[in-house]
């Protein structure tokens, strides 16, 4: 192996931690305190890579490395370097830890490759007001900096359009994209095979709902006479769950948020604010469980309001940039198959532009989106190794 197997988990231990909760999850959300300090460390990290640094205003850190011809266009590879509330060590991680240890390691062996490479550190994958997926759909001109729903969340971030104007990239300056990651499912590990080449990447929907009742005394109001908004939304989620159990697999339907107004113990629910969350490779299948909904929710009741706010619709990874993945693990000697990715990824948004390509590795019992979350060192070091040979293969 070429790559410096202690210099890589070193790295990933030391900005890895930052946001550690006393219960052992990870929590460094976009656009946190906990986020910025991991940006700056990770920027002195490439700083002393040699690299090129620079942060967008979206806060995502991009290192250049000169190509022998600088003219031509970057070979970009990364990931997400913020996570989920209380989430795992390695989602997101993996890849930009990855992508430096590949960078140190062509310094080791004193190699310049024709394209200049750029490594990325995403902001704002995970799922947040911003839709996830934001940063790299900014850089990808996939977010219009008009956008209402956006434009009312900006101000939040301390963000104007002008940032989002300014974080968009000509995307004729990247010849390709590729992100390590780990699977965050069980398919890799229970057929014991250290790497995935995913040809395909879930679409993600999700609609706001607002469903309104009348707030009242718990203890005077019989039942017969409250207009209680919970119990509306508990009917609607048992019938997702059913719409998403006929669709059948892959489809899956979550229903991960819910405010209850007013909030007491001894108030009935004025009113309730939940969002739908909709998966599946097959967009056809998506839309059609949002129509079921919708026309479920117009029988149930007048009072809820539904509205789309997140559309990404799924995506095929290049066939090109799959086959070289597949020659390099030949080449190394290490097993991997084609796979399917449940779990969005910044990847899905900038293969709708620009060559992309994935490297899985295997998630130890499928965990992630958890401080569980686990894949074993001796895989890291293999996706890595097939990272390197990836870029140079290019
Ligand atoms: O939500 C997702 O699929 C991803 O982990 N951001
Ligand atoms: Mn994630
Ligand atoms: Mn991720």
């Amino acid at each position: 192996m070429r790559i410096n197997k202690e210099r890589l988990k070193n790295s990933m231990l030391e900005i890895g931690n930052i946001g550690k909760d006393p219960t052992g999850g990870i929590t460094r959300l976009a656009f946190s305190p906990e986020y910025n300090i991991a940006a700056r460390r990770l920027s002195q990290m490439m700083e002393a890579a040699g690299l090129e640094v620079k942060q967008d205003r979206l806060g995502s850190v991009f290192g250049r490395r000169y190509g022998e011809d600088d003219t031509l266009p970057v070979i970009m590879f990364g990931s997400h370097l913020d996570t989920v509330k209380n989430g795992g060590f390695f989602d997101g991680l993996l890849g930009i830890m990855a992508g430096l240890e590949i960078i140190n390691t062509l310094n080791d062996l004193g190699r310049t490759t024709k394209y200049p490479l750029e490594l990325v550190a995403f902001n704002a994958e995970e799922g947040s007001e911003m839709g996830g997926t934001f940063a790299s759909r900014v850089m990808a001109g996939l977010i219009s900096p008009d956008d209402q729903y956006l434009q009312e969340h900006l101000p939040e971030y301390n963000l104007r359009p002008e940032d989002l104007a300014a974080a968009r990239r000509d995307l004729n300056e990247i010849k390709a994209f590729i992100e390590v990651h780990i699977e965050q499912g069980t398919v890799l590990e229970s057929e014991q095979i250290p790497i995935g080449i995913v040809n395909g990447i879930a679409g993600i929907t999700r609609y706001k709902v607002i469903i309104t009742g009348e707030a009242n005394h718990s203890g005077t109001t019989p039942m017969r006479l409250r207009k209680d908004a919970l119990i509306t939304a508990a009917k609607l989620i048992l019938k997702i769950e059913d719409i998403a159990v006929e669709l059948g697999e892959p489809f899956v339907a979550t229903i991960g948020t819910l405010e209850i107004k007013p909030g007491a113990v001894n108030v009935i629910p004025g009113e309730v604010e939940l969002i739908i969350e909709l998966r599946d490779l097959d967009q056809h299948k998506i839309e059609t469980a949002g129509e079921k909904i919708t026309s479920y929710i117009n029988q149930l009741s007048k009072d809820i309001q539904i509205e789309k706010i997140v559309n990404k619709t799924p995506v095929k990874t290049d066939p090109g940039m799959a086959n070289i993945i597949e020659t390099a693990c030949k080449k190394l000697e290490i097993p991997g198959r084609k796979i399917l990715s449940g779990a969005g990824h910044d990847a899905k948004e900038i293969a709708r532009k620009v060559p992309t390509g994935m490297i899985f590795v295997p998630s130890i019992a499928g965990k992630s989106h958890c401080p569980e979350e686990k894949t074993s060192w001796e895989d890291i070091y293999l996706g890595t190794e097939v990272l390197l040979e990836t870029i140079l293969s290019i």
